[in-house]
């Protein structure tokens, strides 16, 4: 999920070049991938908050200076109270990077020519892992704790956060530059709101994370402890009375695992509907995405995902226009829409976030190439939306009121999978699961006509 960038705070960057051209001209590019994460050059290490040397390679003497210099500017991060980030790049790094750090650990990372255009997640990492990693903690902490734990609940529906942040570093997107990295909400605080929210009414909670699916924690002892992931935590809040419905959101397809596939064939709480992004159906793309999946892995998911529950809706994101994107590229993104067959999906123009890889690649496509793709892949994904919903008049759908319609006598609901429904039937029933059969769909909504109320399970 991606949110608006605001401005980077500005902080101090000194790039020590050492031997040939081409070390000038990869400083140069450096602080051009570095600018737009709100790094301005300095003139001197003292008071950087990121260092960088460039180094040589060529003779040994030059890698000693290195050496040398590390060793005075280790002095200057401790007199900055380690908040000084130092990094070493060019040859020397390439060629003894593990050394490197062993020989002196106050090094936070260690880059090679190749990796030049990783800088900006690299120095977020590293700022992550060393000196930003108790204020992360607190950060967290105080984050979930401000969350109230006897939320209010507003109607039958309502969404439990448990899980912040990304690791993922798609290169097109800001977040995990914006919302640190992935952390998980401990169960028992996520169980004491659950029951708050069904004491309340709620029967439908929607488990909400930038990454939802890396969430893990430890379980409770009385379930005989060890680690959890989403699929465990999904059974658990299942047996909570009340919660009838489960949902989650967003996932990544890394951390699809086994058990929460299982899962959805075991737990009928637990809805039939998934929101997984894939972005793209080009594996060229994907690589250059860095998402750390293949098309081929994400049909599989899905497929196995079906084969656990027959009746598996699917929604997605992708992005049209990403740099280097061919015909064929695209071709390949609208091949996999047209196999997997989307309930909803949402879909955009590239368009570049400062201080991510993406905004720093070549072959940026041009505007109108982008608008002919998008306008293609909507409408295929619009004829899709309107498949699906086509395909549930006759049925008798459980739904969930929601809320009352505008005019009296009408209400509203949700169906099993996310679908908006609309229906004739008296005010009393909002918050209740009832039996509607529906007649009339259109791309964005079913209507249907109210039979009786289904029985809790
Ligand atoms: N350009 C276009 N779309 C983007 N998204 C994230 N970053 C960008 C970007 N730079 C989209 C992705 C993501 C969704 C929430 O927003 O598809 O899944
Ligand atoms: Fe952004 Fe990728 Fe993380 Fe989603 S998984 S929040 S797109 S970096």
């Amino acid at each position: 999920m991606t949110t608006p960038t605001s401005r980077p705070e500005p902080k101090r960057l000194f790039i020590k070049t050492y031997g040939c051209q081409m070390n000038v001209y990869d400083s140069e590019r450096m602080r051009d991938v570095l600018r737009p994460l709100g790094y301005q050059p300095v003139d001197g290490p003292e008071t950087a908050d990121l260092v960088v040397l460039n180094t040589c390679h060529i003779r040994e003497k030059a890698t000693e200076k290195v050496y040398s210099e590390l060793g005075q500017i280790k002095k200057m991060k401790e007199a900055s109270g380690g908040k000084m980030t130092i990094a070493v790049a060019g040859c020397v790094a390439q060629a003894e990077g593990a050394e490197i750090m062993r020989r002196q650990p106050a090094v936070d990372l260690v880059l090679g020519p190749q990796a030049y255009h990783k800088l900006p997640e690299m120095v977020a990492r590293a700022s992550r892992a060393a000196g930003d990693r108790l204020e992360t903690e607190f950060e967290t902490l105080e984050k979930f704790d401000a969350l109230p734990k006897q939320r209010e609940a507003d109607g039958p529906a309502a969404f439990l956060s448990v899980q912040e942040g990304c690791d993922k570093f798609c290169t097109f997107c800001v977040v995990p530059y914006t919302r640190g990295a992935e952390l998980s909400r401990p169960v028992d605080d996520i169980v004491i709101e659950a029951r708050s929210l069904a004491a309340q009414g709620v029967r439908d909670i929607s488990l909400l994370g930038q990454n939802v699916n890396a969430w893990h924690g430890a379980a409770p002892k009385l379930e005989g402890g060890g680690e959890w992931g989403l699929g465990q935590l999904a059974r658990h809040l299942s047996k909570i009375g009340g919660i009838d419905r489960i949902r989650y959101t967003t996932s990544h397809p890394r951390d699809m695992d086994d058990d929460l596939i299982a899962a959805h064939g075991e737990v009928p709480e637990l809805m039939p509907f998934l929101h997984l992004p894939v972005q793209s159906g080009s594996d060229r793309i994907l690589k250059a995405m860095n998402r750390g999946h293949t098309a081929e892995h994400y049909l599989d998911i899905m497929r196995r995902m079906r084969d656990a529950r027959p009746d598996m809706a699917l929604a997605s994101d992708f992005i049209v226009g990403f740099p280097g994107e061919s015909d064929q590229d695209f071709e390949d993104t609208m091949n996999l829409v047209r196999e997997v067959g989307y309930a909803i999906a949402y879909s955009f123009k590239y368009s570049p976030r400062p201080g991510t890889p993406a905004a720093d690649m070549f072959g940026h496509v041009p505007e109108e190439v982008k608008d002919e793709r998008l306008q293609q892949l909507q409408t295929l994904l619009k004829q899709q939306q309107t498949e699906f919903n086509a395909s549930k008049v006759g049925e008798t759908l459980p739904v969930l009121v929601t809320g009352k319609g505008k005019m009296p006598g009408q209400a509203h609901g949700r169906s099993p999978w996310m679908q908006a429904v609309h229906f004739d039937a008296p005010e009393s029933l909002v918050g209740q699961i009832v039996d509607v059969k529906i007649v009339g769909s259109t791309m964005s909504s079913l209507t249907g006509e109210y039979a009786h109320v289904v029985e809790a399970a």
